[in-house]
């Protein structure tokens, strides 16, 4: 076996990072980017929970993912949940899109239908339930990839509490929604000094994050969205903290095309995964074209052009689930915006 010297060992393990960007973006060109609704279909005949976009099947993309699932009539996610369900720290959306149905989060009840949206929050209790006679079909897409590289994926399941890392400390720490229970606003507070200020603000963060998630917005009603003109075509902003949510990592937004049109071409550094919900088109993805058609998902790769085409005679609806939020606080944030859609 060749020995490597420690010079030798250490100028390598450097320009790994020094190559690293260069290799990344080969694999970004090599991305898997359309995912055909019918291949799904025929999986989830077989077993009720797919996963389409996801690094551990392949997929390039470092911070979220996205699957299919099935909840049959008159059952639940989880089937034997009765009391929290499961909570996790990740970040969720989840968008139904057959089915109507109800979930409890945090012990607040959501009834929704088809084109509703969720927003799960961070760490917080849920149950979902199919209330009617006919199965929910829907699509879920969380930060777990982001939050495993963190190693800060904590998953509590009403079933499992032997696995439970925070919810076992009493009562109070089974309801709150931060990782072993809030304590006291008043705890991390030592007499006046601007340190001691700080400091005690770093105590007290955690129990004003959970107050914000509390009050922020969960579900979006499909009747709800408002359409307006920008550079990228018609828009609807879904999930955003710009209107009353409290989310840290995903955005959503939706995108309506009309027949004939294009949208405009832009990359970004965030990742990006499309659920097609009406029409058909064809994406341009750097030098490559893709058609698609309804329930179809895209996974756009990171900083790659992409441009959207209405090919069909029906609008062209695309939910557009990112991380843009997640990069926005990490500092990374970058947009480029190209050739302007041609219907605005
Ligand atoms: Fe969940
Ligand atoms: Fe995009």
């Amino acid at each position: 076996m060749e020995v490597k010297s420690v010079k030798e060992t250490h100028t390598e393990l450097m320009m790994h990072s020094v190559r690293f960007a260069k290799d990344e973006q080969g694999r970004r060109k090599g991305q898997e980017v359309l995912f055909k609704w019918r291949d799904v279909e025929k999986q989830l005949g077989e077993h009720k929970h797919i996963y389409v976009v996801d690094a551990r099947l392949g997929s390039n993309n470092h911070t979220h993912r996205l699957w299919y699932d099935v909840i049959p009539p008159h059952t639940e996610e989880g089937q034997d949940w009765r009391t929290l369900g499961h909570r996790h720290t990740v970040e969720a959306i989840i968008y139904f899109l057959k089915g109507h149905g109800h979930s409890i989060i945090d012990g607040e009840r959501y009834d929704w239908g088809p084109g509703d949206l969720l927003s799960v929050p961070m760490f917080s209790w849920h149950r979902h339930i199919n209330d009617g006679d006919e199965p929910v079909l829907r699509i879920a897409s969380t930060t777990g990839p982001l939050s495993l590289g963190l190693g800060q994926a904590v998953y509590e399941d009403e079933r499992y509490p032997e696995f439970w890392i925070y919810a076992q400390e009493g009562e109070d720490a089974r309801k709150t929604l931060i990782p072993g229970g809030g304590g006291q606003v008043e705890n991390g507070k030592v007499a006046g000094n601007r340190a001691a200020e700080m400091y005690a603000e770093q105590v007290a963060f955690a129990m004003h994050e959970e107050q914000l998630r509390r009050k922020s917005k969960v579900l979006v009603k499909q009747k709800d969205l408002i359409f307006e003109p920008t550079a990228m075509g018609n828009l609807a902003y879904v999930v955003d903290p710009r209107i009353g949510f409290h989310s840290k990592a995903l955005g959503v937004v939706m995108a309506e095309i009309p027949p004939g049109k294009r949208s405009g071409a832009h990359r970004h550094l965030y990742d990006e995964i499309d659920l097609v919900v009406g029409g058909k088109g064809k994406i341009i993805v750097e030098d490559k074209e893709y058609n698609f058609d309804t329930l179809d998902v895209l996974s756009i790769p990171v900083f790659q052009w992409h441009q959207y085409f209405n090919t069909g005679t029906e609008p062209l609806r695309i939910l557009g689930i990112n991380t843009r939020l997640a990069m926005d606080n990490l500092g990374l944030s970058l947009t480029h915006q190209g050739e302007h859609a041609d219907y605005v």
